[in-house]
């Protein structure tokens, strides 16, 4: 046990600290971080201290209360910053950069890099090199801004609905809130171990040769398709084989045509219906070939670089079988609105509880859980949220798509970029920052837009983004949205032009008219 409540240890300290216990094998002991003159009991464990476990603590700290956190690893964050999130924009920078190279390879300044590859190996170690700083940005945090008390470094045992245990000590409160996320789902198919098969997790934590020249992605969702572009934008042949159609999360139909058509004309190989059925090995256990069955037949694949990308298993495991807690078909751990399960005193926050998966999610869960701890009564009830995902571009989506609103309403109004017209998307619009040498020499790549109204009552019920910076402006719409926002109102407001989303202009072109008709 390495106890540091009396040490203020800076940032770079506890960069060292925790790239010494990821890098060896011993057994450090755990990092205590508890204060022995603090004798109130502990309104909550939080265990896990990822974006749930982490927000939930924090806040009901602030609340005047006292939790503890508990995480298995040296750092607070959770996979957010090691596994998860950071990589993956890391990962979406590089295809937005390099989609960018390509397409203006060897014309102004940009060098000539027709043919060739860049390399996953340098990109994935530069990330894992460079994760160590938010996970002890954020013990510092943590520790000396917001007076958070926590045990990490090693796994905990749930006792009871009070209590845990740590390297042979227990630790009791008021409360338990389960903060312990979720993991990648395995693929039970013959080959799943060969070096080579990798999932989100694995790929940041282990690869170590340069991928040849084809990447085979199964999964049809967020990681999927996020990691396929950047595999993509490398220079590799890209397959992503799916189950279902890719991409089925987002719910406009054009949207997606676009997106789908521009990751085609980048050699994107999209093979919906398919079941991987089998990876076969080399003499050395490396991965050289995938056999997998389509709406075709069956098909082999050669290639020394799978990526699996089938979903999580939330981590309830544990919770169920010691505690009695109830979950649902797929692991996840059952809540009411007051995040509580269906034990007294046990309360359930972030990926462990299931879908959607999101940050947001996660830390508003956690900070609902604390004000319930702390005798409110807060109902977290998710309703419709603003959601994003990457492709090689940055898209956004809210509400309604628009066959979902024609089925509901009467009189929809489409305002979009670019405009139907015979030169079809060969239009420099929308442009906007960072779409700006697109819209001049590869107007096709400006990006797409469009907002789906209710002509009657001029409601935005839908608004839809491809492009780059405009998951801002969508945080601050979704609650305008909720409650009624029309399209006069979005033309009354002031836009800093050449913004990337055009909705105020667009709105603004037809608010005059009394019968909306759209563009
Ligand atoms: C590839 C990928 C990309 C993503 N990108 C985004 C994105 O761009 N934006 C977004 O909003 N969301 C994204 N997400 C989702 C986001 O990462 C999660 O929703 C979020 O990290 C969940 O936080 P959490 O606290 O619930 O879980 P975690 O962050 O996983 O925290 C759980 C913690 O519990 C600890 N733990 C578990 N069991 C124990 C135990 N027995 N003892 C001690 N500690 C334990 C773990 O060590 C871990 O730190 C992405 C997910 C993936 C897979
Ligand atoms: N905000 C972000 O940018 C971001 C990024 C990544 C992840 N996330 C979140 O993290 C969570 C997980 O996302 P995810 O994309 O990893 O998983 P996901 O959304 O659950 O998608 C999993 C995909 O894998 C397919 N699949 C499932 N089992 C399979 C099998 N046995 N064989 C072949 N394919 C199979 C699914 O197909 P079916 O549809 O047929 O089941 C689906 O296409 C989500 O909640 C997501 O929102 C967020």
């Amino acid at each position: 046990m390495v106890d540091v409540s009396e040490v203020e240890w800076p940032v770079k300290r506890w960069a060292r600290e925790i790239d010494d216990r990821l890098s060896a094998a011993g057994d450090a002991g755990p990092l205590v971080n508890i204060k022995a003159d603090d004798r109130r009991e502990f309104d909550a464990i939080f265990l896990g201290g990822g974006a749930a476990g982490r927000f939930g603590a924090a806040y009901l700290r602030a609340m005047g209360g006292r939790p503890l956190i508990i995480d298995r690893w040296p750092f607070l964050g959770g996979s957010c910053p090691h596994h998860a999130c950071v990589p993956h924009h890391v990962f979406s920078d590089v295809a937005a950069q390099l989609l960018l190279e390509r397409t203006f390879s060897g014309r102004l300044w940009f060098q000539d890099i027709g043919g060739k590859t860049a390399s996953i190996k340098a990109v994935v170690e530069m990330f894992r090199e460079g994760r160590t700083g938010p996970h002890a940005f954020m013990n510092f945090q943590s520790k000396e801004q917001l007076d958070l008390e926590f045990v990490l470094g090693a796994p905990a045992r749930i006792l009871d609905a009070h209590g845990v245990a740590v390297a042979g000590v227990s630790y009791r409160a008021r409360n338990l809130v389960l903060a312990t996320g979720a993991r990648p789902k395995p693929l039970a198919i013959e080959g799943r171990n060969l070096q080579g098969v990798f999932d989100y997790a694995s790929l940041v934590d282990t690869l170590d040769y340069e991928p040849g020249p084809t990447a085979l992605v199964v999964g049809g969702g967020k990681t999927a398709v996020e990691y396929g572009c950047f595999f993509n934008a490398t220079g590799r042949r890209t397959i992503i084989a799916s189950r279902d159609r890719p991409l089925a999360m987002i719910n406009d139909g054009e949207t997606r045509a676009f997106l789908i058509r521009r990751m085609e004309e980048q050699g994107m190989e999209f093979w919906p219906g398919s079941e991987l059925l089998a990876l076969t090995g080399d003499e050395r256990g490396r991965v050289e070939s995938a056999l997998i069955r389509g709406p075709g037949g069956e098909a082999r694949v050669e290639s020394d670089f799978v990526f699996l990308a089938p979903g999580l298993v939330p981590n309830s495991e544990e919770a169920r079988e010691t505690l009695g807690v109830a979950v649902n078909a797929d692991g996840s751990i059952q809540i009411d609105s007051r995040l509580r399960t269906s034990v007294p005193d046990v309360y359930a926050v972030g990926d462990s509880t299931g879908a959607p998966m999101e940050m947001f999610k996660a830390r508003k869960g956690g900070m609902y859980a604390a004000r319930n701890i702390m005798g409110e009564e807060a109902h977290y009830r998710l309703g419709e949220y603003p959601d994003f995902m990457h492709t090689h571009y940055e898209v956004c989506w809210l509400g309604l798509g628009e066959e979902q609103a024609r089925e509901r309403y009467q009189n929809v109004v489409v305002l979009k970029l670019p405009p139907d017209n015979p030169d079809g998307d060969a239009v420099a619009l929308p442009a906007g920052d960072r779409v700006m040498l697109y819209a001049m020499m590869k107007p096709e790549l400006s990006g797409f837009q469009k907002l789906v109204v209710d002509g009657d009552s001029r409601r935005i019920l839908g608004a839809f983004h491809v492009g780059y910076g405009a998951k801002d402006g969508f945080q601050y719409l979704a609650p305008m949205v909720r409650k009624g926002l029309t399209v006069d109102e979005l033309g009354e407001m002031d836009e800093l032009f050449l913004n990337p989303s055009y909705f105020i202009q667009l709105c603004r072109l037809r608010a005059g008219s009394k019968v909306l008709r759209g563009m």
